[in-house]
C-alpha cells in the first residue's frame, strides 16, 4: 500500500498585485465568474481523487476561508486549516503543515491556479504513481514570470530556474506539485532566496539533483490560468463564463464533483440542495439532481 496523500491548498500572500480588491478580502475568495477562486484548485484536486486537504492562509484570512469551506464533510472531504503567520514563500507550507503531513505523500496546489482541460484529472493522477516528485510543464508565450523547466530530448528535466530573465525553455511550471514524504526534510534544508522566500523551485531542484524529479507536460489543449493580476482575474472569469454558457455545465462545482467521484452518495448530494435558496447555483444543483434521478 502506498502512503496516503494529503493536499495543501496555499491561499496565503497579500495579493498586493490585486490591490484594492484584496485590501479587505483574501485573493482566493474573489470571484472567478460565478464561484470563489479557491473552488477551482480544490475541484481539480478532487477530480484527481484527493479528499484530505490542508488550507493554509494568514491568521486574519483563515476564518473567512473556513466559513466558505467548513469541515468538508458535506462534500465527502476533509479540510484542516493552518495559519501562515508571515508570508515566507511557498515552500514554507510544508513546515506549517508538518504535523498533518508526517508520513504522507503531499500534493500542493496554489490557490490562484486554475486548470481546465479534457483528460486533465487523469493526466494529473499519473503523478500519484510516481516516486520522488512530479511537476508539470506548460508552454507559455512568456515564461520569465514563472518557474521554468528545461527538458532534454527524452523529456527528462535538466534545469530549473525561478523567474529567469532569459528563460532556457518555454515550459513554465504551474503551481501544482506532487511530492513523496521526503519533502518536509528537503524544505527544512532550504535557505531563503534573494527575494527572502523559501522557493518551491528550490525544493524541485533538490529532487532534480537526486534524480527524482518527474515532469509531465500539459498538452496545448489544456487551459492554465491564474487570478493573480487584474487582467488575468478578469480573463479567467470570462473564460469560465464562455465555456459554462456554451455547455450549460459548471466548471469547479465541488458538490457535483463530490457526487460524481463517489465521495458522497445520491442522498447526501440531494441534501446539499437548499430549497430555501433561489439562486442560479442551487438551480444548477437541482438540475443535476434531477438528471441523476
Ligand atoms: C510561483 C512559483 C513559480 C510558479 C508560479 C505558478 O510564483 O514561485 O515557480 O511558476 O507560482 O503560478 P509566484 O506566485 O511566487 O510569483
Amino acid at each position: 500500500m502506498g502512503k496516503p496523500w494529503k493536499t495543501i491548498i496555499l491561499a496565503g500572500g497579500t495579493g498586493s498585485r490585486l490591490y484594492p480588491l484584496t485590501h479587505a478580502v483574501n485573493k482566493h475568495l474573489l470571484p472567478i465568474y460565478d464561484k470563489p477562486m479557491i473552488y477551482y484548485p480544490l475541484s481539480i484536486m478532487m477530480l484527481a481523487g484527493m479528499q484530505d486537504f490542508i488550507v493554509i492562509s494568514s491568521p486574519g484570512d483563515l476564518p473567512q476561508l473556513e466559513r466558505l469551506l467548513g469541515d468538508g464533510k458535506p462534500w465527502g472531504v476533509n479540510f484542516t486549516y493552518r495559519a501562515q503567520e508571515k508570508p515566507g514563500g511557498i515552500a514554507q507550507c510544508f513546515e506549517i503543515a508538518a504535523e498533518d503531513i508526517a508520513g504522507c505523500n503531499v500534493a500542493l496546489i496554489l490557490g490562484d491556479n486554475i486548470f481546465y482541460g479534457s483528460g486533465l484529472p487523469e493526466l494529473i493522477s499519473l503523478a500519484l504513481d510516481n516516486d520522488g516528485a512530479t511537476i508539470f510543464g506548460y508552454e507559455v508565450a512568456d515564461p520569465s514570470a514563472f518557474g521554468v523547466v528545461t527538458l532534454d530530448k527524452n523529456g527528462k528535466p535538466v534545469c530549473l530556474e525561478e523567474k529567469p530573465k532569459a528563460p532556457k525553455s518555454k515550459f513554465a511550471v504551474p503551481g501544482l506539485y506532487f511530492y513523496d514524504d521526503q519533502v518536509l526534510e528537503i524544505s527544512r534544508n532550504l535557505t531563503p532566496s534573494a527575494r527572502g522566500e523559501l522557493e518551491i523551485t528550490d525544493v524541485n531542484k533538490a529532487y532534480l539533483a537526486n534524480g527524482a524529479l518527474n515532469v509531465i507536460p500539459l498538452n496545448r489543449g489544456t487551459a492554465w490560468l491564474d487570478g493573480g493580476s487584474h487582467a488575468s482575474l478578469y480573463e479567467a472569469g470570462q473564460f469560465i463564463k464562455v465555456v459554462e454558457d456554451r455547455t450549460g455545465l459548471k466548471i469547479a462545482c465541488p458538490e457535483e464533483i463530490a457526487y460524481r467521484k463517489g465521495f458522497i452518495g445520491k442522498a447526501a448530494f440531494k441534501a446539499l440542495i437548499d430549497d430555501g435558496l433561489d439562486t442560479q447555483y442551487q438551480d444548477y444543483l437541482r438540475r443535476i439532481a434531477k438528471e441523476i434521478g
